[in-house]
């Protein structure tokens, strides 16, 4: 949520910053603004997305600092677009402060004004009255004095080679190249120029100039290790792509295929396995998509290893005084690493005596540094703001725990029943272009509904969630046995339905779902692997998915959903990459 970057060096700052800020833009793309320090602060800030700022590109001065922002308090506007600038200094803050009403009051009783609705302005008024020549020893006052999150980069008017910034429950990474130094919000933003990176925990201030980064505590220096990075992965690229999510599609046997674990072979995880042999209950807590993960994995760990789940929306976690049984293991869902809420829950779990395993696909985020154990996803880096490929590659890593914890148990389970996948997939992928014309029925689509049973609830609950996400379209995953209370009330003559049919047991049980939305006029899609359903008179369109163990099926039959939701999207003229509203990385509750 909001990207930030800082560079000062060699080089005109401006273009470096602007080039960041496009990498960054999946946090957020309300609005954008850079500040360059040349004899003075200069300060571009525009509504909408960073592309609005080409007025910036000419901007002199090797120091500077940019922000593209998800807006918190105070409406997209130029006026609260950051960097905001107080006195002598210039910020930029992604995070939340929650105490900045009674620290604008007291502002504002020294007779300072403001020129922006947001919590972060304070931040500069607050710089401003500690600074009594010495930045550094302002900004650990300022942030002393903060409650919430924040990652901040500061220019201050009289330090023309020094950047300073700080870090508080918001992500910062910062890197040395060759021509300067250099921070952001998340690697990709400075990883094709730096060869060593750092990643600042909470509480740490770093200081940057055109050759050095020192590192502070809030007392004294510290002294922190390098992070190696894979510059292919770390660097987005379209490859030939109209849109990331479309490129993400794709790479989804990839994800899969580097996501499954054999747990029984794999001795790095030998730790975890025995965990796993002592646990009892499980507890999953996520957010989003990751949610949905949780959602699936409880029904294959229920089903394979007879070990009782819970999924948990982390941000009721966090707040509704859970009760951890000994004997807990606590999965923490999160593609980033970062969401707040997530973070927060695992650390609960975690103080009220759980393991904490994290399944994240960012080796280096903040859940990493909470878990007592990291299964990292191999989806490689996922840049569209609705998640495709690593929801994909949660499921692998999740069913893979599912079979471990199976073995764990005794039973005779077998990883093999895992190889297939990626394969499947690829079969599955191969046809999602199939998903463009069937589109058309959605597109003026008042509402849409996905339904669907057991593990098939699960692909409604995402394959519902991509739609609205991308598309704007008003869209509801529903039980298939719990229509008839309350949401059949809602199908009218036209209005698409999409059924989801995976499992034997319950295929004829959504099967007379089907008829009965059919009965009042829906119009039925069909997503299945039983091929003989589609010869049903109520069936409009029907899309097969390969059949395989039948707990793990919505790893499939998402897919065509993710499509759907896709190629509505377009036919909306939406931007299916960066939807309205949304951000990908949840930084702030
Ligand atoms: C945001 C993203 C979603 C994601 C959710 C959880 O809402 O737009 O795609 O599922 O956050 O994110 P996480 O990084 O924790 O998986």
């Amino acid at each position: 949520m909001c990207g930030i970057v800082g560079y000062v060096g060699n080089r005109r700052a401006a273009p470096i910053l602007l080039e960041g800020l496009k990498r960054l833009e999946y946090r957020g793309y309300d609005s954008a603004g850079v500040a360059v320090l040349n004899d003075g602060i200069s300060i571009v800030r525009k509504k909408g997305r960073v592309s609005a700022l080409k007025e910036a590109e000419g901007m002199g001065g090797t120091i500077g600092i940019g922000h593209t922002r998800w807006a918190t308090h105070g409406a997209p506007s130029e006026q609260n677009a950051h960097p905001h600038l107080y006195g002598r200094f210039a910020v930029v803050h992604n995070g939340i402060i929650e105490n900045y009403l009674a620290l604008k009051e007291e502002c504002l009783h020294r007779g300072e004004t403001f020129s922006s609705e947001t919590d972060s302005e304070v931040i500069a008024h607050l710089l401003n009255y500690s600074y009594r020549g010495d930045v550094l020893a302002a900004l650990r006052e300022t942030t002393a004095r903060l409650k919430g999150s924040f990652a901040l980069a500061v220019l201050c008017r009289d330090e023309p080679d020094r950047l300073f910034l700080a870090r508080e429950k918001s992500p910062l990474v910062v890197g040395r190249g060759e021509d300067g130094t250099y921070a952001a919000s998340d690697v990709p933003a400075i990883a094709e120029k730096c060869d060593k990176i750092y990643s600042l925990s909470d509480g740490e201030l770093a200081v940057l100039d055109r050759k050095e980064i020192k590192f502070f505590d809030r007392v004294g220096t510290i002294e922190k290790r390098e992070l190696a990075i894979d510059r292919s992965a770390d660097i987005p690229q379209l490859c030939g792509f109209s849109h990331y999510m479309r490129k993400e599609m794709e790479e989804i046997p990839a994800a899969i295929a580097n996501s499954l674990i054999d747990f029984a072979t794999d001795f790095r995880f030998s730790a975890f396995c025995e965990v796993l042999c002592q646990t009892k209950y499980m507890d999953i807590v996520a957010c989003g998509t990751a949610y949905h993960s949780g959602i699936a994995a409880k029904h294959a760990v229920e089903k394979l290893a007879r070990v009782p789940v819970s999924v948990h929306i982390a941000s009721e976690y966090r707040y509704g005084d859970p009760i951890v049984k000994p004997a807990t293991l606590v999965l923490a869902v999160s593609q980033s690493g970062e969401t707040a809420d997530t973070l927060a829950a695992a650390e609960l779990a975690k103080s009220r005596g759980a393991y904490v395993a994290a399944v994240t696909n960012a080796p280096y985020s903040s859940l990493t540094r909470i878990a007592d154990f990291v299964l990292e996803t191999g989806a490689g880096r996922e840049i569209a703001v609705a998640a495709t490929k690593s929801f994909n590659a949660q499921l692998a890593i999740l069913y893979s725990i599912a079979v471990a914890s199976a073995r764990a148990k005794g039973k005779d389970v077998l990883f093999d029943s895992l190889r297939p996948l990626p394969a499947l997939a690829e079969q599955v992928v191969s046809k999602i272009g199939d998903a463009e014309a069937l589109s058309a029925d959605l597109v003026r689509a008042r509402s849409v509904y996905f339904i669907g049973r057991g593990a098939d609830y699960c692909a409604a609950l995402e394959g519902s969630l991509k739609l609205k996400e991308i598309s704007y379209l008003p869209s509801e995953g529903y039980p298939a046995g719990e229509l008839k209370h309350g949401t059949l009330a809602l199908i009218e003559r036209g209005t698409p339905v999409v059924a989801v049919v995976t499992q034997r047991a319950t295929a004829e049980k959504t099967m007379n779902a089907v008829s009965e939305v059919c009965a009042r006029g829906a119009s039925v899609l069909l997503v299945s692997s039983f091929p003989e359903l589609a010869r049903r008179k109520e069936i409009a369109h029907f899309i097969p998915i390969p059949k395989c163990e039948e707990c793990f099926s919505p790893i499939l039959s998402v897919i065509p959903l993710q499509a759907l939701a896709y190629f509505t999207s377009l036919a909306r003229g939406n931007d299916p990459d960066k939807p309205r509203n949304l951000a990908k990385s949840v930084t702030v509750e």
